[in-house]
Parts: structure tokens; C-alpha cells; sequence
């Protein structure tokens, strides 16, 4: 069903760049039709299982990582981004199942990167309201490769996982592109590994995105069905306050919103993305002089 008004994407910053629009299982079961960046796709298989992805008459690129069926409207410079531990063979591979989004996909990311909610949102499991302090942590632009990196974090988790008690969990955040998110926490099953957690984002129009958490654990103990439905139960929660957030669109003027300590990694992620000139998914920037003071 289409219900959207929005037109099709003209931003380089976001038609240059990767999205998952299936899983490998869905489209191997029948033809997905979907829509990307405001574009209707569709992606089929052939008999021997491999993926093609069309825009109306244009076959569009296609590369098959983690599951997914990937692809782009533009020419990303880079390829699909890379997740080491999905080479390791003892992890357990869980896709946690699509969720449909009403918000733009900057504000699922920057929900994502946002530690200061865990307290009020995941009480109980990611957070408590008798630990709500985040600690300070670091946050940078790795200009090398291109991609948003906070490190150091901890917080103190109720239930950091599916099998574990409460402790505090260590945390490193990822973006590597604008649209697509990923986190690495010490294993609570072997503290000398990080579980990697990443969330597959397909933006579909500006203020609609199905997402996916992909989670690639150390965690020899827990049933699939357990680790699917831990993962579920916070995107549910984080899905509630994404929704409510105004306005939908990411604001990335600075003056639009008051950061705190807690809101270093939103800062960052915002700041790369005006750096970047994105406009997709994100409030108009007005010029310079044009704002009244109480705007
Ligand atoms: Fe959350």
C-alpha cells in the first residue's frame, strides 16, 4: 500500500549511499515490492536465488551482505559498509524482523545513538531511574573513513541481554553513513569480545522507515526465540518514542535544539550531516539572517 505524498529523492548525500530494502529469506519466498527514497522497487530472484532490484524500467546495483538484499538510486562511493563480526563463525546470526517507523530515518538513528533514554524508556532492562547519569564519553568525526564513532560509553543495565544480569555495559557507537547505525558492546558471555548490533535502516519517504536490528552475539546459551524477542520488546519501546518526536524531520541547525553533555553523539551526528549538505529527512535550513531571535 502507498500512502505517501512525497516525491522521489533529488539529495546526492542519500541517493549516494547503500539501504537493505529485503531480506535474502523474503525475497527467496516471493517478489518484494517496496519503495526507497520516495521510489516504488522491486526485487525478485532468479533460480538460482541471486537478486535483481528494479526502478521502473532502470536495473538497479545490488550487493548481498548480512541477509540483506542492498542497493542504491545513486553511485555511493563506497561499498556496502563492513561488519567484521559477521565473518566470525561461532556468532549467533539474529535479524530481529522489520518494523515500520512514521519519523524520518536521521531521527531512528540519532534515537539509536541516544543513551540519556534508557532509563525512562527501557526501565527495567537498559536502564533504571535509580542510575539515570550518563557518564561522559567520547564522540568524533573519523575523517579517514567517513563514518561517526562514540566510544567509552557505560551505563549501568538493568538486563543488558537476553541471558544477563544487571551490570554496566561498555558501548561503542557507530555511523557508517548517514542512514545506517551500529553498536558494539563487551559480550556479558565472554568480556573479550563485543557483540556488534547494528540497525538496518530503508528509508522509504522522508518521514517513513522500516528498520531492522541485526544482531551478531556472543551468547551461546540463549534460544533464537529469546534473543528475537529481548531485541523486539526495546524496539517497541523506542519505536513509541521516536513516533511522538516534532517535528518528524531532523532539525540540523544548532539553534533548534539545546544540547547537553548527554547529547554528544545526536551533536556529532547532526553536525557530519549539515557538513555533508544533506537535506533529505531533515528540517529546510534557512539562510543565515533570515530567523527572527525567538525562533
Ligand atoms: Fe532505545
Amino acid at each position: 500500500m502507498t500512502t505517501s505524498t512525497t516525491t522521489r529523492c533529488d539529495d546526492p548525500v542519500v541517493l549516494n549511499q547503500w539501504y537493505p530494502v529485503c531480506s535474502e529469506q523474503e525475497v527467496a519466498e516471493a517478489a518484494v515490492y517496496t519503495r526507497l527514497l520516495g521510489a516504488d522497487v522491486e526485487c525478485t530472484v532468479d533460480a538460482d536465488g541471486v537478486p535483481t532490484v528494479r526502478d521502473g524500467d532502470d536495473t538497479l546495483p545490488v550487493r548481498r551482505r548480512y541477509g540483506f538484499v542492498w542497493t542504491t538510486l545513486g553511485t555511493p562511493e563506497k561499498d556496502v559498509f563492513t561488519i567484521d563480526e559477521a565473518d566470525e563463525a561461532d556468532r549467533r546470526y539474529v535479524p530481529c524482523g522489520w518494523m515500520t517507523l512514521r519519523s524520518s530515518p536521521g531521527r531512528v538513528v540519532e534515537n539509536f545513538l541516544d543513551m540519556a533514554h534508557f532509563p525512562f524508556v527501557h526501565t527495567g532492562i537498559l536502564g533504571g531511574e535509580a542510575a539515570t547519569e550518563v557518564a561522559r564519553y567520547t564522540w568524533e568525526i573519523r575523517r579517514e573513513t567517513d563514518e561517526v564513532w562514540a566510544t567509552d560509553c557505560t551505563f549501568f543495565q538493568p538486563q543488558m541481554s537476553a541471558a544477563s544480569e544487571g551490570s554496566f555495559a561498555h558501548l561503542t557507537y557507530r555511523v557508517p553513513n548517514p542512514y545506517q547505525v551500529m553498536l558494539y558492546r563487551i559480550s556479558p558471555a565472554d568480556p573479550t569480545r563485543l557483540d556488534a548490533i547494528a540497525l538496518f535502516v530503508q528509508p522509504i519517504d522522508e518521514t517513513v522507515c522500516r528498520a531492522q536490528p541485526v544482531m551478531y552475539l556472543v551468547d551461546p546459551d540463549s534460544s533464537h526465540t529469546e534473543l528475537v524477542q529481548f531485541e523486539q520488546v526495546i524496539f517497541l519501546q523506542d519505536r513509541i518514542i521516536v513516533e511522538n518526536q516534532r517535528p518528524l524531520l531532523l532539525p540540523l541547525d544548532p539553534r533548534d535544539e539545546i544540547p547537553t553533555r548527554a547529547d554528544a553523539s545526536s551533536v556529532t551526528y547532526r553536525r557530519w550531516l549539515k557538513a555533508k549538505g544533506l537535506r533529505w529527512g531533515a528540517v529546510p535550513l534557512l539562510p543565515a539572517g533570515t530567523r527572527g531571535a525567538d525562533a
